[in-house]
Order: structure tokens, then sequence, then C-alpha cells
């Protein structure tokens, strides 16, 4: 039933709305004492059944492995969940490091190359976590598994601000997903103003200043993200770093950058011809730029997979950490699907330290810097989309509002489980292990602990039976079988696992294979007593 309904507001709608709903509620009205006809708020969303990240046990998520270059600035906050007040104890740090128990920060500059188990122990009322966070220096230790953050471009486009940079952090902090491991925020294109004379290259307005910007960013244990391209010109038509690259990279260091986007446009006009070494060649001389740094800086190649990037992307004169696979993504089906799906034959490329990168998610509310709206991927097109980019080991960089994140959304970014799976540290991209006519597709990616991620996915129309057979898997007898979305262990079984998977939807497993027992006859599924505690 729709009807109006009346309310007199006194005084400014407080802002941010709940997290909850936000997006699905009616959008706030600033104002005072003025008679305001709102509809109705919408009855609760329905959207698939997918597990809260809200248990009150404290957890360490995010990765297992970080790494660093001994003498450089190293900023960890550690990713926790669970019932606050928490409380993280941080043993054996390397020499050089200093843990800030009040911030949950680990930083400093460690002394000497080499691997430090270090111990984290998370404790809360309900319980306490231990884990260790193995900390690597040496040289090119960089993104051990995907970068996980946010950037500005599929949501605001060329009109990126300081403001709302600054908000971007203040929401991953609000919504928890901070906690959840998203930790690089990043300006796209559109914060370019002018050179000096001297060629040093000036913010446009909206950053007032860039510097003070990355203290603030630092400060809350987040990483610093910056854009350009080799061409005279980016894509939104700002100043880029042609001749200029060894003087821009020497501001982004000055200004604390974390993270380099290195795109194309317009260098099309320089590279006239597309053989190897012209393509290589503005990622060298960048390279070469990053390297003259005192800093670590993640080095992401973005040139939509021309010269079959993948090939040559980690050659050590260039050291790309991420390159872009495919042209930019859209919140649609056919861009995440058919870029997602092509990236079978690609796994054998990434790994520990440089990533295919299926581009940026189209999850939550975007719009380019049009006119934002929540993404026209279905729900279960969604579910798709962080299924798929998990099992790939993709780069996991937001490209939401996030002062608009609702439930649905904000559940699909913080299931740790998923995100453990995407960051596993044996690094070893998912490939397609089964395909049918139907349009249905079995994926799967070992993980360090010995289970293997397998997705089920139904790319047709019509709801679909996705059946992952062992023998494409490479696995026998008998196994327990986790559902990851819905965070539940749903039992044990022989030789194959059948679901049935909505349209565009998907399912994500962890399959645990058992140790062999000398008689085993059954087929069927057991009770999910107990299996492997709460599966991560
Ligand atoms: C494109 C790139 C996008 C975005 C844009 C900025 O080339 O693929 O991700 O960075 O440039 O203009």
């Amino acid at each position: 039933m729709r009807f109006l309904i009346s309310v007199l507001l006194l005084g400014l709608l407080a802002w941010p709305w709940p997290v909850v709903h936000a997006a699905r509620a009616v959008r706030p009205v600033k104002t005072t004492a003025v008679e305001v006809r709102a509809e109705e708020p919408p009855a609760e969303p329905s959207y698939p059944d997918i597990a809260a990240n809200d248990e009150p046990t404290p957890r360490l998520n995010g990765p297992r492995v970080v790494g660093t270059t001994p003498g450089r600035e190293f900023i960890y906050r550690l990713p926790v969940t669970g019932a606050a007040p928490l409380t993280c104890t941080v043993t054996n740090l390397p020499p050089g490091l200093t843990f800030d128990a009040a911030t949950g920060v680990i930083r400093g500059r460690v002394e000497k190359e080499g691997t430090t188990p270090v111990a984290i122990t998370v404790r809360n009322r309900y319980g306490t976590a231990r884990a260790t966070l193995r900390i690597v220096a040496g040289r090119n230790k960089l993104a051990l598994t995907p970068p996980m953050g946010w950037n500005s471009w599929n949501v605001w486009g060329t009109q990126v601000s300081d403001e709302k940079v600054r908000a971007a952090a203040e929401a991953l902090e609000r919504t928890g997903l901070a906690a959840c491991g998203y930790r690089y925020v990043c300006i796209d294109d559109g914060w370019q103003g002018r050179r000096t004379p001297e060629g040093v290259m000036q913010p446009n307005e909206r950053f007032p200043d860039m510097k003070a910007l990355g203290d603030w960013l630092h400060a809350r244990g987040f990483l610093f993200g910056m854009y350009t391209s080799p061409g005279p010109f980016t894509c939104g038509r700002y100043l880029g770093s042609w001749r200029h690259e060894e003087a821009d990279a020497r501001l982004y260091a000055s200004w604390g950058v974390d993270y380099l986007k290195h795109d194309w446009c317009s260098y099309e006009g320089i590279a006239r011809q597309k053989t190897p070494e012209v393509l290589q060649q503005p990622y060298i001389v960048m390279r070469a730029a990053l390297d003259k740094t005192d800093r670590d800086i993640v080095y992401a190649i973005c040139q939509y997979g021309m010269g079959e990037v993948w090939t040559w992307a980690r050659q050590p004169n260039i050291g790309g950490n991420l390159w872009r696979t495919t042209g930019d993504i859209e919140d649609t089906w056919q861009s995440v699907s058919e870029i997602g799906f092509r990236h079978s034959p690609l796994a054998r490329f990434a790994g520990p330290g440089g990533w295919n990168d299926p581009d940026m998610l189209v999850l939550g509310v975007v719009g380019w810097g049009e006119k934002t709206r929540p993404t026209r991927l279905t729900p279960d097109e969604q579910i798709t989309h962080m299924t798929l980019w998990a099992l790939l080991a993709a780069p996991l960089i937001l490209g939401c509002d996030l002062t608009r994140l609702d439930e649905f959304t904000r559940r699909l970014l913080t299931n740790p489980e998923v995100i453990g799976i995407d960051q596993d540290e044996l690094g070893v991209p998912a490939t397609r292990r089964d395909t049918a006519q139907d349009g249905t597709e079995v994926w799967a990616r070992p993980l360090a602990d010995g289970r293997l991620a397998v997705g089920l996915f139904n790319r047709s129309n019509d709801t679909q039976t996705v059946t992952a057979n062992w023998r494409d898997l490479g696995l026998r007898g008998r196994c327990t079988v986790r559902d990851v979305w819905q965070r539940r262990d749903v039992g044990t079984f022989d030789q194959v696992f059948a679901a049935l998977v909505p349209p565009h939807g998907a399912r994500l497993l962890l399959l645990r294979p058992q140790p062999t027992a000398p008689r085993s006859p059954r087929r069927t599924a057991t009770p999910p007593a107990n299996q492997h505690g709460n599966g991560n």
C-alpha cells in the first residue's frame, strides 16, 4: 500500500542515515521547520539469504601475510571484528615496527630483510582469537595478496574531491569495511590542476592540500592511492605525466602516496604502433621513476590488457603489482560476466606480488560522476560478481558511495570468508573446471590450508542445478562442504555436490578433503556436525 505521511522536521536531519537499508530509504531532506511529504519507507528489502558479518566473537580478518621494503614507511591497520571493546595484542614485531593499541595500527620502518611471524591476539568478552601475520621484508614484496580498498572513479568520475575522499575513508571505518581489510583509499582521474613553470603538478581547487590528505589517511591507518596517465592527458582530459614522470613520482612520494594507478589514455598519440616494446615503454619509464623515490608504492597498470599485459607486467623493469586485463567495467550483467568469466587462461600469470585486475567492483551506489544510482546488477548478479572476483584473486577495490551503503551490499563486501578466499596467501587464482551447455560453470582455486574454494555459477536465464564433480576438481573421497555466503557447514559428500543456482547467480563453497577411511561406502550427506569449526 502506498500512502503519504506528513512530518514536521525540526532541525537538520542527521546524516548519515543508519547503514542498514540506507540506499533504499527515502532520501533525507535537509530543512528546518517545513512540511515534508515522504513516501512510506519500503518494507524490509528482500534479497538472497546471505549471512551478515555481525558475529560478536573476535576475529582477525584480511590476509595472513603482508610485505614491505626495509627502511621504508610501513602502515598496517589490523582488520579486526567482534563486539566492542576489543583488545589487540601484537608480539614479535620485527625491529623498527611498533603497534599502537589505541588506533590498532602497526607502523614504522622494518630494519632488515626477513620474514617475521607476528603473533596477534584479539580479545573481547566473547573469547580470544589468535593468528599469525607474517611480515615479509625485502625487495619487491608489495601486494603479496590482492590490494583491497576504495577508488573514486566508479562513483564520482572526475568530480572527485578532498571532501569526498575523506568521506569515503570515514565511511570505511563507520561501516566496518576497514575492519574487514579494505585499506587503500584511491583518488582516480580528476585531481590534477596545472603545472608550475618548473613543471611541478598542482592539484586542482578540489584538493587544497594533498600532503595533508595523505597524512590524514595515514593517521587512520589507511594507505593513499593516486592516479596518472602516461600520455599528455588523461581520459578525463586532465594533465598526464608525459615527460614529467620523475617529477611526478617525486611529488607523489612527498605526498605519502602508497599506490599509483598508471593509465594509458592519450599515450595512443605517442605509441602509434602497438608492438610489445612500445606498449611497455611508458610503464618502464614510470617504474624507474618510482624506484628513485624512497616509498613503497604499489604499481597498478591500467592499459586494458593490450599486448597480453599479463605476460610481461611483472618483468623486473616494469614490476607491476596488478594490471587491468580488460576495458572498463560497467554495472551490467553483460559487462561483469564477460570480464569475469574470461580469466581462466590468465590465472597462471598471477600470484603473490602481481595480480590480474578485472577492474573495480560495481556494487553499491555507482554513477561515474553523472547521477549516482544503485548498481543495475540484480542481487544474484552481485553475488556472482563478488564470488568470481574472490575466486579470481582479484583486487577488491570498491567503487561506490560508501556513505550510502545498504545492508545487502554491506553483507556482500564484508563476508570474512569470501575475503579470506580472495586474500588467501597461496595466491592461486581460480580456473574453470567444468562447463555445460545449460550455461553452468564450476570454478575452483586451491587455498593455503588445503581446502578448495569452489564457485558454482549459472550464466543462464533459468534456475539450474550445478554439479561439482570431484574428478573435475582433482579431489577424491569424502569432503566436507561449507556454504560461504550462508556461512554454514552443509555436510560431508562423496564424489559430487550439486545445488540449485538461480539465474545469473552463484554459490561459493569451501571443500575440505577428509582423510580416507578404510571402508567408507557412504555417498550421502551426513549431519553438519562440527566439521571444521567456523570454517575459516
Ligand atoms: C580509464 C580507466 C578507468 C578510469 C578512467 C579515468 O582509462 O580504465 O578506470 O581510471 O580512465 O579517466
